[in-house]
């Protein structure tokens, strides 16, 4: 009973904690509802002028490490709309389902995998609850490797996660639904919205959205709205290898738009039927896979650490069940404020795509590899992340409740400063005396570096709390001081800790702080 109610604590507070980042996101202009005045439109949303400055940063900030810091890899735009056969060789008209299952009291729809793993993710919960309690139990002399491997309770728990798992994984590779149901009927899974158990039989469903080409209904051709990037690079493989007279290993990267039928679309941005990934597929030598493979998993996670969201945030899922293209997987997990969830993939994805692309066109897609003196397809490993999730995470990270010396709270998005919207805000102390007209030749000055805002609006410690909820590491305050000497009020976000400096160094001291290249120097 104390675990249930523990339990029900815990989740209380993490969907405290959602909903204050849903709130803040719409109230500081980071995201809003699509189509707001008409009610919205489920897991589709829009970015809005602070959202589009961080999501612009975030993806630049991953083509830097991805695309400009390697000497291998080169990136493309393909187009969202592809030839139809293309998703057909790739499997995804056929394989690319989610299973669901209804139930029928409440008739909402659910992905029956995810009823089973949020399940799963109850055990993990009551194992952290463990932990905690025995951290506090044996204080300093405490050892969390040694007691979550020695703990029967713990050790209970995490076998009983494992064998759900392992069923749950097999079931679904071997397409056997019916298990699946009975996996659900047998852990008591009770719909969350009726509490009835009261489910139908659990049925595939294909995630492809489909659209038409050409303006006759008899000659529009049915197309797919790509489910990924990926089969843009894919069926590029020969082009840009050709043109960019690549060398095996050699990787190409692209960012854009995917579209996916979700059929659980909640969480916000973080499960959406419209959203952006950043992909890379990396050629090599086959029989070489598990050594990239190894390396991308590395590489990918020293990327995320760079951005000091706190290493005890991420794990990695090493996956039971395959997507039908791998022969291995991983996923880097984020603590988002619902729990540990999938932020990027790693695959091994095999020659599977570009065989399947050379089947279903009758073209060569083949690598001549002049070491070798001989013609392969090449091998894949891929790593795919989504911009939106990544944007959730590092928001959800960032947004914090401060308890202040005066017994003052103050609510303060700490955003790694090179991804922040802005960089520094402007503030002249009042709106007269000269202060202005300083403070806007400081933005115009220090804005062909990076982004500035001008506020002179309400009294400082107002503009103070205003830049603390959008993020903005810097602030430089304009006073009467400013007439004599020159020098400004430069106030710190995280510290809130303010010095004096020469408006001459402004640009040097912050530059410092938000460049992308001591950031990606920390990888
Ligand atoms: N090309 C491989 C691929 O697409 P995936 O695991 O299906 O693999 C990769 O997707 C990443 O894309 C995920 O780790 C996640 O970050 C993001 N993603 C997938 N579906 C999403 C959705 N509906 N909304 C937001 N992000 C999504």
């Amino acid at each position: 009973m104390f675990g249930a109610v523990f339990y029900f604590c815990i989740m209380a507070n993490q969907n405290d904690q959602f909903k204050k980042v849903i709130s803040h996101a719409k109230e500081y202009g980071y995201v809003f509802q699509s189509s707001e005045i008409y009610d919205g439109l489920s897991a589709v949303y829009d970015y809005a002028q602070n959202g589009v400055e961080l999501k612009n940063n975030i993806r630049d900030y991953w083509w830097k490490a991805m695309v400009q810091m390697h000497d291998n890899i080169v990136g493309i735009d393909a187009a969202i709309f592809m030839h139809p056969q293309t998703w057909k060789a790739s499997g995804h008209v056929d394989a690319f389902n989610d299973p669901l299952i209804d139930n029928k009291d409440s008739k909402k729809r659910y992905r029956a995998d995810v009823l089973v793993e949020d399940y799963v993710g109850k055990l993990d919960a009551k194992i952290e609850k463990e932990v905690k309690k025995a951290a506090k139990r044996f204080g300093d002399a405490f050892d969390k490797e040694e007691f979550v491997s020695t703990n029967p309770r713990v050790l209970g728990y995490k076998e009983k996660g494992e064998t759900i798992l392992k069923r749950l994984g097999k079931s679904l590779e071997n397409e056997d639904l019916a298990d699946v149901k009975a996996l659900i009927e047998e852990l008591e899974i009770a719909c969350p919205v009726s509490g009835s158990r009261n489910w139908t039989d659990v049925k595939q469903f294909n995630l492809m959205f489909g659209t038409k080409l050409g303006a006759s209904a008899d000659s529009a051709m049915d197309l797919y709205l790509r489910p990924e990037t990926a089969q843009g690079i894919f069926v590029n493989f020969l082009n840009v290898q050709k043109t960019g007279r690549m060398k095996i290993p050699f990787g190409i990267a692209q960012t854009g738009k995917a579209f996916r039928n979700e059929i659980v679309a909640r969480q916000f941005i973080f499960r959406m039927r419209e959203f952006e990934q950043m992909e890379m597929q990396y050629f090599i030598k086959p029989g070489t896979q598990k050594k990239w493979y190894e390396f991308w998993k590395e590489a990918r996670l020293k990327w995320h650490l760079s951005l000091g969201l706190g290493e005890d945030n991420y794990r990695f899922h090493d996956h039971e069940k395959l997507a039908h293209y791998a022969d291995a997987a991983s996923d880097i997990e984020f603590r988002f404020p619902f729990g540990f969830k999938e932020l990027e993939g790693i695959h091994s994805r095999t020659d599977f795509d570009l065989s399947q692309h050379e089947k279903h066109t009758g073209k060569k897609l083949q690598y001549f590899d002049p070491e070798e003196n001989k013609s392969y397809v090449p091998y894949v490993v891929e790593t795919s992340i989504g911009l939106d999730r990544m944007f959730l995470a590092i928001f959800s990270n960032a947004l914090q409740e401060e308890e202040l010396d005066n017994d003052t709270t103050r609510v303060v998005l700490k955003l790694p400063s090179v991804l922040a919207p802005f960089k520094a805000a402007v503030l002249p102390l009042v709106k007269k005396d000269g202060l202005p007209e300083i403070a806007h030749k400081i933005v115009e000055d220090l804005k062909w570096e990076f982004n500035v805002m001008y506020d002179e609006k309400d009294a400082v410690g107002r503009r103070y709390r205003r830049q603390d909820a959008i993020g903005t590491p810097f602030c430089i305050t304009v006073d009467h001081d400013t007439l004599d000497n020159e020098t400004v009020t430069l106030r710190e976000r995280d510290t809130m800790k303010q010095q004096r400096v020469n408006i001459s160094d402004l640009m040097a001291s912050i530059k410092n702080e938000v460049d992308m290249k001591s950031w990606l120097k920390r990888m």
